[in-house]
């Protein structure tokens, strides 16, 4: 008999924001793209998740709490979550006989989310990877932070880059089976540790439609994408690699705000077509251009994802220029709320002694 209150695991995950975006699956039963992406990842301290998994013979079915809300854990992706890691659970007890028999025993998840959830900030990327490290905390998994990218895919795509700190890259794979389909660190977050990020909350309502939904539609039905994924992405994933290693921060700038309005015009060549930026979106893009033209340099770079809150970076030696001006002109106005991101960090701070992910 297994002691309810001994087996517990907590864990921190932090968003990450995609340069480079995943948009589009070519397999949507194993969640495998159909190009690769890169992102950032956003300190821990600001948007986060926080997740507790806890199992023991009282508990009776597998259950989730997101914000003090059930949640439908019966969908094929979380149960693919939880089928690997009870799977790699087993393996420990196989090989050491007096490990209790966890993988037998129901889970319950209660999860926080501390910013807008389905709002385009990235609540799917943040709560699968808490979600996957908790439950592998749990069963004290041998796995390392690639193992569990693979399995975090499989509950949202982009999940599998918030395993790592830093600047994170996502390779698509080839393999069917998608064991190649993992994400890797491009270069840990103290390589560049200048680079900033604001948050322009739009609007914090849930979104009309799913980043799953709506890439399903745009792979149906747009040919801009096609060309995207086949042309598009291939050479600005290297040049974006490039950027990061030179630390070049107009090259990177350039690279974003082209990727984010890329993905967004073939939002807009979807039929019927999916609008995820609205007037105050699109009024951030403009501001990011004049503070760019105002300082006759590229200082700020703007990315949105599939909602209509704007990410802004920039380097800490432009706060004033970038971050100031953001709060300056829009900090008062109705709809905006602004949050500035710490620096950009490797995940740490796990609680309860846990290793760190990168
Ligand atoms: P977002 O832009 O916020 O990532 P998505 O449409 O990709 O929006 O995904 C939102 C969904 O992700 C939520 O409806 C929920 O099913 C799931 N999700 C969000 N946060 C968590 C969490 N902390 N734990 C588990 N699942 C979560
Ligand atoms: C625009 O990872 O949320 O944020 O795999 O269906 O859960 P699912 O989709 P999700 O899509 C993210 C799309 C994006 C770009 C990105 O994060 O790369
Ligand atoms: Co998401």
């Amino acid at each position: 008999m297994v002691d309810e209150e001994t087996y517990k695991a907590s864990t921190y995950a932090p968003v990450n924001i995609a340069v480079i975006k995943y948009w589009g699956k070519r397999d949507t039963k194993l969640n495998l793209p159909t190009n690769s992406s890169l992102s950032v990842t956003l300190s821990q301290d600001d948007l986060r998740t926080h997740t507790t998994a806890s199992c023991s013979s009282t508990v009776e079915k597998d259950s989730l709490t997101l914000n003090g809300k059930d949640q439908d854990v019966s969908g094929a992706r979380t149960q693919a979550c939880l089928r690997e890691l009870r799977r790699l659970r087993k393996d420990v007890e196989e090989k050491d006989g007096s490990a209790p028999k966890l993988s037998e025993l129901k889970l319950k998840i209660v999860s926080e989310n501390n910013f807008p959830t389905a709002a385009g900030l990235a609540s799917s990327a943040a709560g699968f990877a808490a979600l996957v490290r908790a439950i592998a905390d749990l069963y004290q998994l041998p796995a390392t932070p690639t193992e569990l990218s693979r399995i975090a895919r499989q509950g949202s795509g982009s999940a599998c880059r918030s395993l790592f700190g830093g600047y994170v890259a996502w390779q698509q794979g080839d393999k069917e089976d998608g064991s190649d389909s993992l994400a890797y660190e491009v270069a840990p977050a103290s390589h560049w540790p200048e680079m900033r990020a604001v948050i322009l909350v739009a609007s914090a309502e849930k979104k009309d439609v799913s980043s799953t939904a709506g890439m399903q539609q745009t792979v149906a039905t747009s040919a801009l994408f096609k060309h995207r994924a086949e042309n598009v992405v291939p050479g600005r994933m290297k040049a974006m690699e490039a950027a990061i290693h030179d630390r070049d921060f107009a090259a990177f700038a350039q690279l974003t705000t082209r990727d984010s309005n890329n993905f967004h015009a073939c939002c807009a060549d979807t039929d019927p077509p999916i609008f995820y930026m609205n007037d105050t979106s699109r009024a951030a893009v403009r501001m990011c251009e004049a503070i760019n033209a105002a300082a006759g340099n590229v200082v700020c770079a703007y990315t949105f994802d599939a909602g209509p809150n704007a990410v802004v970076y920039y380097l800490a030696e432009h706060e004033k220029e970038v971050a100031g001006t953001f709060k300056a002109l829009l900090g008062e106005k109705t709809g905006w709320e602004g949050k500035r991101g710490g620096a950009v960090e490797a995940v740490k701070k796990l609680p309860e002694g846990m290793e760190v992910a990168a």
